[in-house]
């Protein structure tokens, strides 16, 4: 796959097999994610890997819908605020920009793999903290479910604003 043909081929999969991942395709992923460049190179990350079935309820409590249930594992992807980089001018701190390159790293490397994967922020911070308690500072911003996609998994056209909605040259 060229890298067009990668970004055609991701898409949020809302529904996966029982197949669990395997350590290799899960080695691999992460070894991209731990690529990923970020703001004077802080790396302000963690990425929590749920695979048990008690730690998969944790999660679940926090986005409860029918088709995260069926992902047979979840990646939960933390940013440290004391390490994120902040622009001195206007305070702006970087840790989200960071946190969704190497979300999207993970994204594509999963695809790449033949593996699904759906960005998920819609879920409950409050319950995720209480079912997964972490040091000060930490704050989840995403959880990804990663699986085999269901054959049957619902699929909908790209639909993405034309690049003379979205090119300013100037
Ligand atoms: C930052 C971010 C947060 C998202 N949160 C959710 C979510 O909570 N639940 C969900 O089902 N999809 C979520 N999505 C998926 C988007 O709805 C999806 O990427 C968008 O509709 C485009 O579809 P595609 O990913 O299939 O190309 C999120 C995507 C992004 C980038």
């Amino acid at each position: 796959m060229d890298f067009i043909e990668l970004c055609s081929a991701r898409f949020s999969a809302r529904k996966y097999t029982d197949e669990v991942v395997s350590d290799d395709d899960l080695s691999y992923i992460m070894q991209c994610v731990r690529l990923a460049p970020s703001a004077v190179n802080r790396q302000p990350w963690k990425f929590v890997v749920v695979k048990s079935a008690e730690g998969r309820k944790k999660v679940q409590a926090a986005y409860q819908r029918d088709w995260f249930y069926t992902a047979p594992m979840y990646i939960v992807a933390y940013k440290n605020h004391a390490e994120e980089w902040v622009r001195k001018y206007d305070n702006k701190p970087h840790g989200d920009v960071d946190l969704s390159i190497a979300i999207e790293h993970l994204t594509l490397a999963a695809t790449e793999r033949g593996l699904g994967t759906c960005w998920v922020c819609a879920f409950d911070p409050e319950v995720l903290a209480a079912e997964i308690p972490q040091p000060e500072g930490w704050e989840a911003v995403a959880i990804i479910p990663l699986g085999h996609i269901a054959e049957d998994c619902p699929k909908t056209e790209k639909n993405r604003k034309s690049l003379s909605d979205i090119i300013e040259t100037i």
